[in-house]
């Protein structure tokens, strides 16, 4: 089956730096929570689910930035993250990273690769 992208926002809602967009997307377990940012221009996206336990990690919807804004962080207990690949870097992930996922920019908007 081919891939299709599927659209997420536009590329202007992503600030570098700044807040995610939340979205929602099909996994072996159904509908799962996820969400793109934009770090060092570039952006990515990952499931919204921590290294840790399996719950979302925003402390308000669409906050995943620690207070140095260099990186991801879970509200729940503090696993920090990095933006650019989603692996732990300290707390209580104790390793586990993020679940990246596959997305492309042109044209002024950012899609998903699904398929
Ligand atoms: S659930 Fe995310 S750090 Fe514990």
């Amino acid at each position: 089956m081919a891939r299709q992208q599927r659209l997420i926002c536009a590329s202007r809602d992503l600030v570098d730096g700044g807040d995610g967009t939340r979205f929602e997307m099909n996994d072996q377990q159904g509908r799962a929570p996820a969400f793109v940012i934009r770090h060092d221009g570039e952006v990515y996206a990952y499931l919204n689910r921590c290294g840790h336990v399996s719950v979302e990690m925003d402390w308000q919807p669409g906050r995943f930035r620690d207070m140095s804004g260099l990186y991801l962080i879970c509200a729940v207990h503090g696993a920090l993250y990095d933006p650019a690949t989603g692996h732990c870097i300290c707390g209580p992930c104790n390793g586990k990273g993020l679940t990246p996922l596959e997305v492309v920019e042109h044209d002024g908007e950012v899609f998903l690769m699904e398929g």
